[in-house]
């Protein structure tokens, strides 16, 4: 054999050598790369055409359609999980004060689905909640509920009441697995109203006639509360129409709502100041067209609810005199009252709807939360 042929055969060696790495780098290296990109690009052209096709229907959505869209929320497409978990059951122990409140479908008040809310007891064992009313739980428990409790049931401790005008009750430790109450550290909070997006109808508003300065209704007087002391200085300034049980003029639902939005200022004075506790003392003056001077937990807390010019704070003032001072002077200058009303160009106070609002959040709350909770010690918590 010559040499030359011997060159010849390590020459095709070396060729199919090369072809083999050519191969291999060309099927595993580059190409897997290039091909990721290509299929990124083409997820996103996808997602693009995807879009235009979105737009393109919405550009052919009628103004009327628009309106709907606009006015009402639009329910979102279920997951298919969604649809296939069954319905979560929510028992509500007990009547909150004794009153039934109207069960209502969540789905269709807030968008909530799967929810069925029950007060028949015959459901306990089934219920995935158990509803709770802090100031109608008996001082020995005897009106709780008694079988023992399946495993995956929660147990909700619920009120709206502040520590001070809620009773502790030392039996409470180690019973519950949720809390929902107004406070925002709650495991389902529901503050007595929130501020939400005005329609284009609603943003279209006018201050209501006024015919009184400043108005108090209070039927629960006590001379030690802090706004008793403060309502006492301030009349020595300021003429202050009062009404409620206190004043010995009771008033009705109709004439409370008309009373109040006649007046420049409300005096939403809370009992008890406690963090995140505002109560329908001023979400009633938000939504009665009246500016609410408030006494309760500090500006800052305020501010996280409600914008800063929708009210005004009895801390902004030194004292009662100068808050008086500055009333007078916003009922002088009608350019600077209304500048407290600038808010509801953009927002209106919704009230909560008392009871089926959180039995909804709290039916939410636990189809989204399967997790093992217990509320170790409740007493520390809330009155600590
Ligand atoms: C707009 O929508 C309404 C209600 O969906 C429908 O009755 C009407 O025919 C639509 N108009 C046009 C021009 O598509
Ligand atoms: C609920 O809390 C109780 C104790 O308070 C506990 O025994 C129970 O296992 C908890 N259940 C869940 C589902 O978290
Ligand atoms: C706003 O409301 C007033 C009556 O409150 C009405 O006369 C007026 O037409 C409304 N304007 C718009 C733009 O809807």
């Amino acid at each position: 054999m010559s040499d030359s042929w011997k060159t010849a055969v390590k020459a095709v060696i070396a060729l199919f050598l090369l072809e083999c790495f050519i191969l291999y780098a060309y099927h595993f290296l580059p190409l897997g790369y290039f091909n990721q990109e290509v299929q990124i690009k083409y997820s996103r052209k996808e997602s693009c055409l995807h879009v235009l096709k979105m737009q393109n229907y919405m550009c052919t959505l009628n103004n009327s359609m628009e309106e709907l869209l606009m006015t009402t929320s639009v329910p979102k497409p279920l997951t298919s999980t969604e649809k296939e978990e069954p319905d979560t059951t929510v028992l509500i122990w007990m009547w909150p004060f004794g009153t039934r409140f109207d069960l209502g479908l969540c789905s269709s008040a807030f968008n909530i689905h799967g929810c069925h809310l029950t007060d028949d007891r015959g459901l306990f064992n089934q219920a995935h909640g158990v509803m709770i009313h802090h100031r109608d739980i008996s001082w020995d428990l005897s009106n709780m509920p008694k079988l023992p409790r399946p495993a995956f049931q929660k147990w909700i401790w619920w009120n709206m009441e502040s520590p001070t005008h809620s009773g502790q009750n030392p039996l409470l430790k180690d019973l519950f697995n949720l809390t929902s109450s107004y406070r925002r550290d709650s495991d389902i909070p529901v503050p007595y109203s929130w501020l939400s997006d005005a329609t284009e109808v609603e943003k279209n508003y006018t201050i209501p006639k006024k015919e009184k300065l400043v108005c108090w209704v209070v039927s629960n007087y006590n001379p030690n509360y802090k706004r008793s002391h403060y309502f006492n200085e301030l009349v020595k300034y300021i003429n202050v129409e009062t009404h409620g049980r206190h004043f010995n003029s009771p008033v009705n639902h109709d004439e409370y709502l008309n009373l109040v939005s006649s007046c420049k200022f409300y005096l939403s004075f809370e009992n008890s100041i406690h963090r995140d506790y505002m109560s329908e003392k001023l979400f009633n003056s938000l939504a009665l067209g009246t500016v609410p001077v408030v006494i309760g937990p500090p500006r800052e807390n305020y501010e996280e609810y409600i914008p800063s010019e929708a009210f005004i704070h009895v801390d902004d003032f030194p004292s009662p005199k100068e808050l008086a001072d500055h009333l007078k002077l916003l009922d002088q200058n009608e350019d600077l009252y209304r500048h407290y009303f600038t808010w509801r160009e953009h927002f209106v106070s919704k009230r909560t709807k008392f009871g089926f609002e959180h039995a909804c959040r709290i039916c939410e709350h636990i189809r989204k939360n399967k997790h093992y909770r217990v509320v170790k010690d409740l007493n520390s918590w809330y009155w600590g």
